[in-house]
């Protein structure tokens, strides 16, 4: 077991002001390898009605129990995220008549989200459905929708079966941060925060999970992720739009993980507009696959095998890293067309603050021009 105590960020003369005005006591952060004991301690944990970090497939989840609106609310003041937020629920069952019959999802649920359930359940696809009555507010932010998926982890499967009920759980940073994918980046993000980190290892997938909603005029997808619309479609029998544009704070409504600005690091991060030939110092470079050009310290390759599902996985790995070295910049090449360019683009394209492009022997990084 390893327990961190006060770090800099939050401890005594260095309490920031934002964490003041969030008066959030500091506390011990245990770091648990997920087994039978620190399960249950995590069960006990949210039960009692105190907030976890879990693994998912996806990313690290801030877990509360969905149905206790006080447990749910220390999830937005650790993460400092706004209340018009919703989370999503992560249900203790893929079937979705045992989520209607136990009120989080109301009766009317369309046919396509059973199929997609038996489709992509467990896994990362998450649908907006109709709220049943046992959500509270705190959870959906009012909406008269809720967001559900059943997480294909095994050790937040088991914490599931352990609590019977729905995890309410955000991606495990600090709001607009980018989502943790082992459990010492959680610790970097939430440590003197929140009680326990549930350790299960690298996450698989390494992105956030596709986000579908029913809401009429059709399905359409909010959030691209490694569940494609293709692939969707395939069970619909209709490809979803991707409605992932950016869309301003005043709409953010609609689902705020669009808001414009989002996952992004501390350093500017730049979208290289060509392949990654030449390095400069003071930049940290982030190659899609091994490059012809000797390597320093300052590159570092997404998929050594070339494969978009490695490039995914280790998107936010290496930006965090990137991040780390305090370089000025980190310029990032393109992403090749695959099935899963859309959602890796679209992180990226939230991260960055402008275009970079190598022109008389030195990178000219270009902000992007705001409207
Ligand atoms: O892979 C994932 O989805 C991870 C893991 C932990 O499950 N969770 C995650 O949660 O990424 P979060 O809160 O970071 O992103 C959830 C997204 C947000 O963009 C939120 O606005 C949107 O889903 N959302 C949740 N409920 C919604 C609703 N009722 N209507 C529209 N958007 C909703
Ligand atoms: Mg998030």
């Amino acid at each position: 077991m390893q327990s961190y105590g006060g770090r800099s960020r939050g401890k005594g003369p260095f309490l920031s002001l934002g964490r003041l005005l969030l008066n959030i006591a500091l506390v011990k952060t245990d770091v648990l390898i997920a087994d039978k004991k620190s399960l249950q301690r995590s069960a006990d944990l949210l039960l009692s009605g105190e907030i976890v970090a879990i693994p998912t497939e996806t990313v690290y989840g801030l877990a509360a129990i969905g149905t206790q609106p006080q447990a749910v609310l220390k999830i937005f003041s650790a993460k400092g995220r706004p209340s018009t937020d919703p989370l999503i629920l992560h249900l203790p069952s893929p079937d979705l008549n045992e989520a209607m019959d136990s009120g989080i999802l109301s009766k009317s649920i369309p046919r396509e989200a059973f199929k997609l359930a038996l489709a992509f359940w467990p896994g990362p696809l998450t649908m907006i459905l109709p709220r049943g009555s046992k959500v509270p507010d705190e959870v959906t932010s009012g909406l008269d929708t809720v967001a559900v998926r059943f997480p294909s982890h095994p050790v937040t499967q088991e914490l599931l079966q352990l609590v019977k009920l729905p995890l309410a759980a955000p991606s495990a940073n600090r709001f607009g941060r980018i989502s943790p994918t082992d459990a010492s980046s959680v610790m970097e993000e939430l440590g003197g925060v929140i009680p326990l980190i549930l350790d299960g290892g690298p996450c698989c997938t390494g992105l956030e999970s596709t986000v579908l909603s029913f809401l009429p005029p059709e399905p359409s997808i909010l959030r691209p992720g490694m569940i494609t619309s293709e692939e969707i479609g395939k069970i619909t029998g209709k490809s979803p739009p991707i409605h992932s544009q950016t869309i301003t704070k005043k709409q953010s409504m609609v689902s705020p993980g669009m808001m414009e600005s989002h996952y992004a690091p501390q350093t500017p991060l730049y979208l290289s507009e060509h392949a990654i030939s030449k390095s400069q110092s003071g930049i940290e470079f982030i190659h899609y696959h091994s490059p012809n050009i000797l390597l320093e310290s300052n590159h570092h390759i997404l998929a050594v095998n070339a494969k978009p599902e490695t490039a995914a996985r280790n998107l936010y790995r290496y930006l965090r890293l990137a991040d780390s070295r305090k370089a000025k910049a980190i310029v990032v090449e393109p992403i090749p067309e695959s099935p899963w360019a859309i959602a890796i683009r679209d992180r990226l394209q939230r991260a960055s603050v402008g275009t970079a492009r190598y022109v008389n022997d030195r990178w000219v990084l270009t902000p992007k021009t705001r409207h």
